[in-house]
């Protein structure tokens, strides 16, 4: 595995790693407020960009060029603002960051769609 699909792959894992620690310092506290940017720390990140890794393994023609790096790229900048975010916006400090990364997450995943249509033939 290289290229985009071992990116995808090696940073889903650390959003993992950062998402089941802090699942057990939420059970550990017994301080459960912060649950939904956890969730979507492991959800958005894990399963989300592991998602896309694997796809991309799979597909590797459709890993070709300019657009499979921007999508990822955008992935990556949507979970990095998404899941502080939600934190940001339940601690009611700021809802922009939530804001933008969630646009910036659902731009990744219309890139993701384009790209997959696109490589219906590769994907045979
Ligand atoms: C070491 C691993 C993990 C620990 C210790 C952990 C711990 C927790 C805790 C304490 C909560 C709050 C529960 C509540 O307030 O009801 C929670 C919520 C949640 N966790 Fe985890 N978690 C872990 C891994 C994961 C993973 C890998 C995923 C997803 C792939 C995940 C998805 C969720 C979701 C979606 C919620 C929200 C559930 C709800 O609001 O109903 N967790 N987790
Ligand atoms: C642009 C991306 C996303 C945004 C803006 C978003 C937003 C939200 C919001 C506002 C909630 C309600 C939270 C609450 O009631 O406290 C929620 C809940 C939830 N979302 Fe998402 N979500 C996104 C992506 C995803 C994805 C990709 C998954 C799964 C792969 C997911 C799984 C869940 C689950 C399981 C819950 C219920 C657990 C909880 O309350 O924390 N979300 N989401």
């Amino acid at each position: 595995m290289r290229g985009l699909s071992f990116f995808c792959l090696a940073t889903a894992s650390l959003y993992a790693l950062a998402g089941m620690a802090f699942g057990i310092y939420m059970a550990a506290s017994h301080d459960h407020m912060l649950a939904p940017a956890h969730a979507h720390l492991n959800l958005v990140g894990w399963v989300t960009i592991a998602l896309y890794g694997f796809y991309y393994h799979a597909v590797p023609a459709a890993s070709l060029g300019r657009l499979p790096q921007i999508q990822v790229g955008a992935a990556t900048l949507g979970v990095l603002l998404l899941a502080p975010g939600i934190a940001l916006a339940m601690l009611d400090i700021t809802e922009a960051f939530a804001a933008i990364g969630s646009l910036i997450t659902l731009i990744a995943m219309l890139l993701f769609a384009i790209i997959v249509i696109r490589n219906r033939v590769a994907a045979v």
